[in-house]
């Protein structure tokens, strides 16, 4: 997928460079070829040997040689570029190329580079949320760097938060999604939740549901061939995705589903909740395995959180939310009070009446309901060709 791109990585002084070495390896068994610079605090972190026997280049450090007067052209390594990835970026890094300062090799690079940048944070959760760090990103978004969101996890500090540099494969898919992500929606970031939701009665038991998380699956990868960066929240599954503009995160249960959707949410321009959520879980599972001693056994249950009902709540007005209402009876009329009772932007109704629609099959029928009263039904179709008619109707909405 990249054969023949030119792909310039600068690297900063943070621990994170340890993982450069291996986007190398990735990105040159895509086929692409890499050039490496660093900062000369990146020397701390990473061997620049490694990097030039992966790279099959010379790492790129000084403008000059001080003994033979040899020089670096920035101009021309810019140039070469069709994509400059400046990972991992340091707080520090970050703030000058937002200023445009230019005092070292790697920073004139920056500033002559006239490709498209990529840049991946790696810092402690503070300094990450700092207001000037917060503002220099802003910054960059604002000459059209594309940012490589870090992630949340445990931080060289000990601490736990955001700010982790994101792991290389999902680096090499964000590259990937650039090359390739020229489509309609290209640039915006859509969010899909998929399969069911397991809710533990004991240790060794739950209650979930039949959802294969086939539908869900199918329309994250018909937004990501269209060009949006997805971000597919699933249940328990046995499904790959395959596209690499699609960042999956794998969860149990309904609070776990919930929480990662709190997280990804207000980053998403689109967002349509698949899943088959429990509605109810066990009040309090049992910490070992429940014995058969009894000769019945009841199991209180509470209610889950409403994940698409509580993104409702906090919806913003450029934010597209779309719902799915699975109805056995009064199919209709469920399905418009859950448009509005939901806050959604469309309702996507499956009638289990449908022969051929539904869980665990390959094909479904559905019928899109917008806020203007509008109704459209489409046939028995397979998934797959299901996912690009409601992308269809995602795009002629927010067009
Ligand atoms: N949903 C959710 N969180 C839940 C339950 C449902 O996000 N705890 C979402 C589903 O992903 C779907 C929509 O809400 O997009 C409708 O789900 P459905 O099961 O049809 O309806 P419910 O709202 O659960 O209502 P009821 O079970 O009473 O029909």
């Amino acid at each position: 997928m990249l054969q023949d791109k030119n792909i310039v990585i600068g690297i900063t002084g943070s621990i994170a460079a340890f993982k450069i070495p291996l986007l190398v390896r990735l990105l040159k068994k895509e086929g692409a070829r890499i050039k490496v610079m660093m900062t000369p605090a990146a020397r701390d972190f990473v061997a620049p040997l490694t990097l030039s026997t992966l790279s099959e280049h010379p790492v790129l450090i000084e403008p000059f040689d001080p003994d033979d007067g040899s020089w670096n052209s920035h101009v021309d390594l810019g140039r070469w570029a069709d994509l400059l990835v400046v990972a991992p970026v340091s707080a520090n890094t970050m703030a000058k190329m937002a200023t445009g300062i230019a005092d070292n090799f790697f920073m004139t690079v920056c500033l002559s580079a006239k490709c498209p940048v990529m840049f991946a944070p790696a810092m402690d959760l503070d300094m990450f949320r700092h207001p000037a760090t917060q503002k220099n990103i802003e910054i960059l978004q604002s000459y059209g760097h594309i940012m490589i969101d870090p992630a949340v996890g445990e931080l060289a500090s000990g601490l736990h938060g955001e700010g982790r540099m994101e792991e290389p494969e999902n680096i090499l898919a964000a590259i990937q999604g650039h090359f390739t992500g020229s489509g309609t929606l290209a640039g915006k970031k859509a969010m899909v939740t998929a399969g069911p939701t397991h809710e533990a009665i004991d240790p060794v038991r739950f209650i979930g549901n039949h959802s294969s998380g086939l539908m869900g699956f199918s329309i994250a990868e018909e937004l990501a061939s269209r060009g949006a960066e997805v971000t597919l929240i699933s249940g328990p599954v046995n499904l790959q995705a395959k596209h690499p503009g699609i960042k999956r995160i794998d969860v149990v249960s309904a609070e776990e589903m919930y929480k990662a959707c709190r997280r990804s949410f207000t980053k998403a321009d689109i967002t349509v909740m698949s899943a088959a959520v429990a509605d109810f879980r066990p009040e309090s599972p049992a910490t070992s395995k429940i014995k058969k001693s009894k000769a019945t056994l009841s199991i209180p249950l509470e209610q889950t959180k409403d994940i698409l009902a509580e993104l409702g709540k906090i919806k913003k007005e450029d934010q597209f939310l779309i719902g799915f209402a699975l109805e056995t009876d009064d199919e209709e009329s469920f399905a418009r009070q859950k448009l509005e009772s939901k806050n959604l932007d469309l309702i996507i109704l499956n009638s289990l009446n449908d022969k051929g629609a539904g869980f665990k099959s390959e094909t479904n029928k559905i019928t899109i309901f917008d806020r203007s009263g509008k109704i459209e039904e489409f046939g028995l179709k397979l998934k797959s060709e299901v996912a690009k008619d409601i992308v269809d109707k995602i795009v002629d909405h927010i067009k």
